[in-house]
């Protein structure tokens, strides 16, 4: 890693505020990139979807895995991918991809393949970048990590409203279901599965606002350097 590139790594399990706290985080500093590593887990999973490559067949998505082309920029200070050409937008976020997406990123040679993208991302700059091993695989040296938990039901209303917004349904029972088989896909799978990196700190966000969440995170780079004071 390039000496004067600093990454904030935040893990947690799905819908633990990690997506609107690393926006914020990286909204507040005057140049670091935001990174939703698990926008390219999905990515895979549609790209699979799309070709009507079995998700469970590891063979076949290595093949897929080969054959494609996944082509990273920066837009408005986030990284954003196209895969053979197409920015899939929204379909990511949907049911078919949401249903799949941990089968495939259990799979080791999608996780050798992502891994690689997310890490030569620091090409870009500093990173806040969200994920569930960006502590502990990704980018293990990193001085700045974070784990944020929240109780599952706190996390099922969250992401119940989120997909009422998108889908008209929030059956917060179900999504508790859904969240937590696939926190516990996500938590027992043999490659890199989500854990508590060494040295983390870890912030239980379940009552505590956003910004409450945000200004932890901030204070923490503020006190070593790695932001002036003057820009958050
Ligand atoms: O963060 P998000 O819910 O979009 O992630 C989708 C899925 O991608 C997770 O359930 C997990 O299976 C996988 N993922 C991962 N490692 C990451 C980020 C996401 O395995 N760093």
């Amino acid at each position: 890693m390039n000496k004067e590139i600093t990454v904030v790594a935040v893990d947690g399990p799905s819908a633990s505020g990690k997506s609107t706290v690393s926006r914020r985080v990286a909204a507040a500093t005057k140049d670091f990139i935001y990174v939703d590593s698990g926008s390219l887990y999905r990515g895979v999973t549609w790209k699979c979807i799309r070709e009507g490559v079995d998700v469970r067949d590891t063979q076949e998505v290595t093949n897929l895995l080969i054959r494609m082309n996944m082509e990273l920029f920066v837009e408005n200070r986030a990284v954003r991918y196209r895969i053979d050409g197409v920015d899939p937008g929204q379909e990511i976020r949907g049911a078919a991809v949401r249903e799949s997406v941990a089968e495939i990123a259990a799979q080791q040679p999608v996780r050798v393949y992502i891994v690689e993208k997310l890490r030569t991302m620091a090409a870009f700059g500093s990173l806040v970048m969200e994920g569930r091993d960006i502590g502990s695989v990704v980018f293990p040296d990193t001085p700045f990590k974070y784990y944020l938990d929240a109780d599952p039901e706190e996390r099922a209303r969250r992401r119940s409203a989120e997909i009422k917004v998108s889908e008209g349904t929030d059956d917060v029972g179900a999504v508790l279901n859904a969240l937590k088989r696939r926190d516990r896909k996500d938590a027992t799978r043999a490659t890199s599965p989500l854990q508590i990196a060494l040295g983390a700190k870890i912030i239980n966000s379940t009552g505590m606002g956003i910004e409450e969440v945000v200004q932890v995170i901030l204070d923490d780079l503020r006190a070593a350097g790695a932001i002036p004071p003057a820009e958050a």
